[in-house]
């Protein structure tokens, strides 16, 4: 790697796309990327130019000798690659609009990652992820794939347990975001604050918080119970706590914790806003329009501004620190979706977890937690199941898999009313699932 590095960027049209640019541009010094391939598919091409041609001014304005290749050829792309980011989303933002509206009909969460969404996402994403490791074997063994697609935690175990990658890491911006809103509720630079963080993706804990390496736990718990310092992301209600439930619980939860805990008023919200403003997919649609307009300006040489209405902030830190982390064998530690093995005492050593890693050249090496509290366990290790019986699902195409995550999934309340959402939902989403159409051979 020493002559810079070969990045391939999977979705490469993705508005988020100028996040990424602008970290590497940030990082440059430390990580020289040489070249940056970005790959889109035929549908994705328009949005690709545009983007691509944005990242191409950015790197000129920072002067940074940072080639930008455009292509919808992924394996001409991945030859030789160091690291391949993937950042798609199959069946584009309309796919997740039905992701959200259907389970609506059905009075039950529509979200991304979520429930009969987050199901469909990953049997979406999963097949085709599971192409892309093929090509990884055969064109870049030696790369990293660092995963940003969702559900990223169900994607991780996917490519754990059904691919020959084991290069994989799945990155989320949650963790940040979580550490910068409690740095903002001590009133603290985010530096000081370290968070012990285990859980799943989505479904990720806070266990400990430190303040210049003494734990101020008390004192967070103290604060999240207050309604001012509810965190949250753009992209999800920011309903208060009960305080009774956050002190109680003893962790900090992150954002999509909402789901869980606060499921019916998470759910009127969702009626409320779905007939007010649209679902959350078909907000996301019209600010992607705007951003597009935006890119399009040949004046425009920096990241704009509007892109931080997205629930992706922090993205790019995420991904630019954890690749810097590997290349540089920087052994610091970050929160990343990972093999297990033993760091969470109440999760199987081969499935995927999100906790906290020292990041080195060889990978992740995670931080022992031992067992969850008991408390959260059994949630976590329920979401483990749904991810892993989703997995199956998304790989062999099996109906009753479908069916049988779902009901698993504590967002769907009942065996019957999973099968109804899965038979509506697999007609919606049947471009992108032949898995579960294929013809019966005569
Ligand atoms: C957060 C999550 C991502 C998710 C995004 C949605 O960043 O961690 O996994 O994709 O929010 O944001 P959006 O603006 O698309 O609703």
């Amino acid at each position: 790697m020493s002559k810079g590095i070969k990045i391939v960027t999977i979705g490469g049209g993705s508005s988020y796309t100028p996040e990424l640019i602008e970290g590497f541009i940030k990082r440059y010094d430390e990580l020289p990327v040489r070249e940056l391939w970005l790959v889109d598919i035929e549908a994705g091409k328009e949005k690709l130019e545009i983007v691509g041609n944005l990242a191409k001014r950015m790197v000129a304005k920072a002067g940074v000798p940072m080639e930008i290749h455009l292509t919808l050829d992924r394996r001409e792309a991945l030859k030789g690659a160091d690291f391949v980011t993937t950042q798609f989303r199959v069946g584009l933002l309309d796919a997740r609009a039905k992701d959200e509206r259907i389970p609506l009909k059905y009075n039950v969460i529509g979200q991304e990652t979520n429930g009969p969404g987050g199901l469909f996402k990953g049997l979406r994403t999963i097949p085709i992820i599971l192409d892309i490791c093929k090509d990884i074997e055969e064109l870049c063994p030696n790369a990293w794939l660092i995963n940003f697609t969702n559900p990223a935690g169900m994607v991780t175990e996917a490519v754990l347990r059904h691919s020959n990658i084991k290069k994989v890491v799945g990155l989320c911006n949650v963790p940040i975001g979580m550490r910068m809103g409690i740095a903002k509720a001590l009133k603290v630079e985010p530096e000081r604050v370290h968070v012990d963080f285990a859980g799943l993706n989505h479904m990720v804990y806070g266990l400990n918080v430190y303040l210049d390496g003494v734990s101020v736990m008390d004192q967070v718990i103290e604060a999240m119970a207050d309604p001012e310092n509810a965190m949250t992301m753009k992209n999800i209600s920011g309903l208060s706590w009960e305080p009774d439930f956050i002190k109680g619980v003893g962790v900090i939860p992150c954002g999509y914790h909402r789901y869980y805990y606060k499921t019916g008023e998470m759910l009127e919200e969702e009626h409320e806003k779905a007939a007010a403003e649209g679902t959350r997919a078909e907000v996301v649609q019209a600010l992607e329009k705007d951003l597009f307009e935006l890119y399009k300006d040949p004046n425009l040489d920096i990241k704009p501004p509007q892109l931080e209405k997205r629930g992706g902030a922090y993205y790019s830190d995420a991904a630019c620190n954890l690749i810097n982390s590997i290349y540089n064998d920087k052994r610091d530690i970050q929160p990343v979706n990972t093999r297990n093995n033993g760091a969470i005492a109440s999760i199987e050593d081969d499935s995927a977890v999100e906790v906290n890693c020292i990041i080195t050249k060889e990978g992740p090496k995670p931080i022992a937690v031992g067992d969850l509290p008991v408390a959260v366990r059994g949630l976590v290790q329920q979401i483990k199941s749904f991810e892993r019986v989703a997995a199956e699902a998304a790989v062999t195409g099996d109906y009753k898999k479908a069916v049988l995550a779902l009901t698993i999934n504590p967002l769907v309340q009942s065996d019957k009313l999973a099968k109804q959402i899965v038979d509506e939902m697999l007609e919606a989403h049947k471009e992108h699932l032949p898995q579960f159409f294929k013809k019966v051979e005569a």
